[in-house]
């Protein structure tokens, strides 16, 4: 049998493989069969048949031992340089495999998130909710928190802390829903402005204050430009040194942003509101005939707004000699009427998917003020 030449009556001397001859042979196998390992499990295959208990390197280093003493040293030299040669061929198969099958993982699990959603979401953003995104997209950016109160209000939230007499025409019966009183309370009602949240909060926290609140109000009012229900934003800034020119400046920028016309003509009139002294409406600049907003000759009123009243500060704890603030409040669906040119109100609470299809928005373009909202 020729591949299995006896040592001892080989004739010829040189072909001793030596104190390590078949140690190369083993670099050689293990090297090989870690090549042919395709994944992990192939890899730990050859890992334990060379380095395991019962391995082909361990085997020779327990036999060590038994070799001939002049052989021993070389021989102990070369197997500890097997064992680390291997050791570090073996560990970078292993990150070979590991890197491929994150590879492979990768490419099978590839998101393209630029893909249109399949199928496409069946639903649209209603207008009142996309306006509400776009209102506290804004005045977020002026450092404002979103304030919520309840729709059930108090007559002493709703009225008496903002400084609304008792024989003021808004507290009369043909406007304000009232619920059956308990006890000796007055009757509370459905806030009929959002302007109680501005209580609650001053109340709730100390100044500084800056927060805006949005949500349901209720008169008993309906035709195409009231409904019984509709929504306010209110705004509210309570801090040291505040004047006019800042609540000027708030509201234009508000009003520009929101409209998306940079030079938007605002104008400031003074009025009359109870919880605020001075008291101002605001209105934009627009043409009555066309519609168009930010063109023409003629204003539109869009809000109302004010310095808020030292004896509504009182009411909340606050010492108006310290403090002032401004505030303002707005008809939500009033604003998104304008925006998108929708001439009547009754729709918005409808549920006509042929009115919503039309004026829904994408729930895949949030509101996002880079992109103006
Ligand atoms: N609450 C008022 C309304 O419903 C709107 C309003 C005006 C709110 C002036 C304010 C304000 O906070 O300062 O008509």
């Amino acid at each position: 049998m020729t591949d299995d030449p006896s040592p001892t009556n080989d004739p010829n001397p040189t072909n001793d493989p030596g104190p390590t001859g078949d140690l190369l042979a083993l670099k050689t196998e293990t090297e090989t069969a870690l090549a042919a390992a395709a994944d992990l499990r192939a890899w730990d295959a050859v890992r334990v048949s060379v380095l395991g208990r019962g391995g082909k390197l361990t085997a020779l280093l327990r036999d060590l031992g038994k070799a001939p003493p002049e052989r021993r040293r070389e021989r102990g030299i070369a197997l500890n340089q097997l064992r680390d040669a291997l050791t570090a061929s073996i560990e970078a198969r292993r990150l070979a495999l590991e890197d491929a099958a994150l590879a492979a993982r990768l490419a099978a699990e590839r998101v393209d998130p630029t893909l249109p959603p399949r199928p496409a979401p069946a639903g649209l953003i209603h207008p009142i909710s996309r306006t509400i995104e776009e209102i506290a997209a804004i005045f977020g950016t002026m450092g404002c928190t979103v304030a919520e109160g309840p729709d059930v209000e108090t007559d002493w939230h709703n009225f008496s802390a903002l400084n609304i007499p008792s024989h003021h025409p808004a507290r009369a019966d043909q406007d304000t829903f009232y619920l059956p009183a308990r006890g000796n309370l007055p009757p509370p009602v459905l806030r009929t402005q959002t302007s109680p949240v501005q209580i609650r909060t001053m109340l709730a926290q100390a100044p500084p204050i800056r927060v805006i609140t949005i949500g349901r109000t209720y008169r008993a009012d309906h035709d195409a430009t009231h409904s019984p229900m509709f929504h306010q934003c209110e705004g509210l800034i309570i801090d040291r040194d505040l004047t006019l020119g800042h609540l000027k400046g708030c509201l234009i920028d508000f009003l520009r942003s929101y409209f998306g016309i940079a030079d938007l003509p605002v104008r400031f009139r003074s009025s009359y509101f109870p919880f605020t002294e001075p008291s101002m409406e605001v209105d934009i600049g627009w043409s009555r005939k066309t519609g168009e907003l930010g063109n023409g000759s003629d204003w539109l009123e869009i809000l109302g707004s004010g310095m808020v009243h030292p004896r509504v500060l009182a009411n909340c704890g606050i010492d108006p000699r310290e403090w002032q603030g401004f505030a303002w409040g707005m008809g939500v669906e009033r604003i998104a009427m304008l925006k998108h040119g929708i001439n009547d109100l009754r729709p918005f609470y409808e549920s006509d998917i042929r009115w919503l299809r039309h004026y829904g928005f994408s729930a895949l373009s949030p509101t996002m003020l880079h992109e103006g909202v």
